[in-house]
């Protein structure tokens, strides 16, 4: 993807939109600022094949030879996410039809159904293509299949994804009975009689069936997944070798793919990742995306492919990012593994949907504030290229996250219809992070076995399997805590009877009896003075102690913090959502599974290490508005100053320290 040594440095171009006088002030302007790679062609389909089966490479040639002999490599999107509008007029057919049977209109963009056999025509025509023609060009270094693919798309409900879910629905339960018993369908007497009977869930007069939404849901994730794969098939036999990915949406915005079962067919994870103007503490929740991004592959680097310089153009208020904002998130995400720092977009479009999207180069052009903090950057990443490779050191804390089972608890009505499950996760990992804990978001289906802490958030749906890993790991040593509304349902959706959580019942050694969720604005204090919102339970500890116990309220008394050793390990229940009081807990558990910070912990200041073999860097984020001191000993890449015993770091500022070897 890269040479070693060297960081990407870029983001998406798209010169279709501007002058070709432009394009050679972009390539000059690239190497002003130190840009070594460009996302090319995400929306040029209109303009590569001008009619159907009709194409006009002349421009893109030009525009690959001017990157090319900049030294520019080229990261060459198949451009999948901008169907023509020729395409729709020919075939509306392809074009995602919602809930209510109403098909979309043309005009905006990643209007196609992934089940359509039109569209895997069109879009394996176009990958094919393009990848004959370039695929062996030495400055595309890597392809990048659609974008976000599974991230923006809707889910389809036309007769062409009915058909494809029914064949979906056959593959995966084997018989109608087995089915009808997953499902339940038993209630309301949605019995089906033979998978002819099964259709997508367009929207009916009432509520329907949780597990058939929820089997939709994943039917969604493995439609773009196979899209997916069969623009890469394509890709690979018109010749390409090189790596080839698509742009994950881990974080706001969201997808309608689980990730987690896509990993494997990344040659590169690489996501993008947009920061809410509105949020305080945006830099966290950055934090959470890449520490997500690392938990679906730790053994290799990954790719922070889009995120913005500055303001973005689709929230209600699009605040600029302060001055160093940028230059922070960037660092930020390298910190977390990422391999480089790409942006959406190169420059400032003029027009379109996204004219007030900001670019690297803005409208104002570079005689700018923000131009001048891009091109610092850019010697940034240079100066520190040196860590390309490295991986983020072995964290022995993990948070576990799924997205099916954000699923399995939105779909259907609930005990708390307006409880987002995620919340308490992230919670979590801002109170690890806090302590220099650097934990890693996996998905329950990751290898559970090298961590010492393992905090299970939120994991409302879970399969046997996964349980049982989670068990395995406390029984082996790992201290375990299972968090409120993990382990109910199973990975249909149907409740786990026999006393709550059914699925962690037994390793927990606790019996919950009744739900007892909270109006909204309610709060109930512990005894230890944490504060409950949204959610407590009625539970006895069945084999287990009680380390703290609901102070007020109906439950009084009532055991709400529960610990049980298990073999070497233990397993603690938090039976409410607390957030109010949290960091105690996280001491506590902490200490249980005798995990300490190996950075330093210092208030406002991110810290996190690469490694690679002997040599490690030690990456330090201020995000405070104070001079921070931050013990550390080597050479700072950034400043070029050596350290001796600790760093000053300005508030706002950004080291990365070459680690003196210790003895
Ligand atoms: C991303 C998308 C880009 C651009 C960006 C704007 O989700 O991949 O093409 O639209 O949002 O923030």
């Amino acid at each position: 993807m890269t040479a070693p040594g060297r960081l990407l440095f870029g983001g998406d171009y798209n010169p279709e939109q501007w002058d070709e006088e432009v394009w050679i002030e972009d390539v000059a302007l690239m190497r002003e600022a130190g840009v070594n790679i460009v996302t090319l062609g995400v929306f040029s389909w209109a303009f590569l094949e001008v009619d159907d089966d009709v194409w006009d490479w002349g421009w893109f040639d030009r525009v690959i030879a001017l990157l090319s002999e900049a030294g520019i490599g080229i990261d060459l999107a198949t451009p999948t996410a901008a169907p023509p509008l020729w395409l729709h007029r020919d075939h509306p057919e392809i074009i995602p039809v919602d809930r209510r049977g109403i098909r979309y209109f043309p005009g905006g963009r990643l209007g196609w159904c992934a089940s359509h056999p039109t569209w895997h025509a069109y879009s394996t025509r176009i990958a094919r293509t393009l990848g004959e023609r370039y695929g062996a060009h030495p400055a595309v270094r890597m392809w990048h299949v659609g974008n976000e693919l599974g991230g923006g798309n809707r889910i389809c409900y036309c007769e062409a994804s009915s058909a494809a879910f029914r064949e979906w629905t056959r593959a995966r339960y084997g018989t109608i009975d087995a089915l009808n018993r997953a499902w339940g369908t038993a209630v309301w007497g949605l019995r089906y009689r033979s998978f002819d009977d099964v259709t997508a869930p367009l929207a009916s007069e009432s509520g329907q069936n949780p597990s058939l939404l929820l089997a939709y849901d994943r039917f969604s994730s493995d439609a773009h997944l196979d899209q997916y794969r069969r623009e890469k098939d394509a890709l690979r036999a018109a010749g390409v070798q090189t790596p080839i990915t698509t742009n994950l949406m881990l974080g706001v915005g969201g997808s309608v793919a689980d990730y987690a079962t896509w990993a494997g067919d990344l040659d590169v994870i690489a996501i993008d990742q947009y920061t809410l103007a509105a949020d305080p503490h945006r830099e966290r929740e950055l934090a959470f995306v890449a520490s997500r991004a690392r938990g679906l592959d730790r053994t290799k680097p990954w790719l922070v492919m889009e995120h913005a310089v500055s303001a973005v153009n689709w929230q209600p208020r699009n605040a600029p990012k302060r001055p160093g904002e940028a230059t922070r998130h960037s660092l930020q995400h390298i910190a977390h593994g990422s391999d480089g720092a790409l942006f959406f977009q190169w420059r400032a479009s003029a027009s379109g949907v996204e004219q007030y999207h900001s670019g690297l180069v803005p409208h104002a052009g570079t005689d700018t504030r923000q131009w001048r903090e891009v091109v610092r950057l850019g010697g940034i990443l240079d100066r520190i290229s040196e860590v390309a490779g490295s991986l983020v050191e072995p964290s022995r804390v993990a948070l576990v996250a799924d997205l099916p089972a954000k699923w399995a608890w939105e779909e259907g009505q609930k005990p708390l219809n307006d409880h987002p499950l995620e919340l308490a996760g992230r919670r979590w990992h801002e109170e690890l992070s806090a302590r220099g804990l650097v934990p890693d978001v996996v998905p329950p289906t990751a290898d559970l076995s090298a961590y010492d802490l393992l905090v299970v958030s939120g994991l409302y749906a879970v399969d046997d399997a996964s349980a049982a890993r989670i068990a395995d790991a406390a029984a082996a040593g790992a201290t375990v805590v299972i968090g409120h509304l993990s382990g109910i349902v199973d990975e249909e959706n149907r409740v786990r009877t026999g006393g709550y959580p059914g699925a962690f019942r037994d390793l927990l050694g606790v019996f919950g009896e009744e739900f007892a969720p909270l109006l909204d604005g309610e709060r109930v204090a512990l005894a230890s003075g944490a504060i409950a919102v949204d959610w407590t339970e009625r539970i006895r500890a069945t084999d287990a102690e009680v380390l703290d116990t609901y102070a007020e309220g109906p439950l009084a008394g009532l055991p709400a913090v529960t610990r049980r050793r298990v073999g070497a390990g233990q397993a603690w229940y938090v039976s409410a959502d607390l957030n109010e009081g949290l960091g105690p807990l996280v001491d506590d558990v902490a200490a249980a599974a005798g995990v300490a910070p190996r950075v330093p912990v210092v208030a406002g200041v991110e810290a996190i290490r690469r490694v690679s073999g002997e040599s490690s860097w030690l990456f330090l984020v201020n995000h405070g508005t104070t001079d921070a001191l931050v013990p550390a000993d080597g050479y700072d890449l950034v400043a070029e100053t050596p350290v001796s015993g600790a760093v000053t770091l300005p508030a706002g500022e950004v080291a990365v320290v070459r680690e003196t070897p210790r003895e």
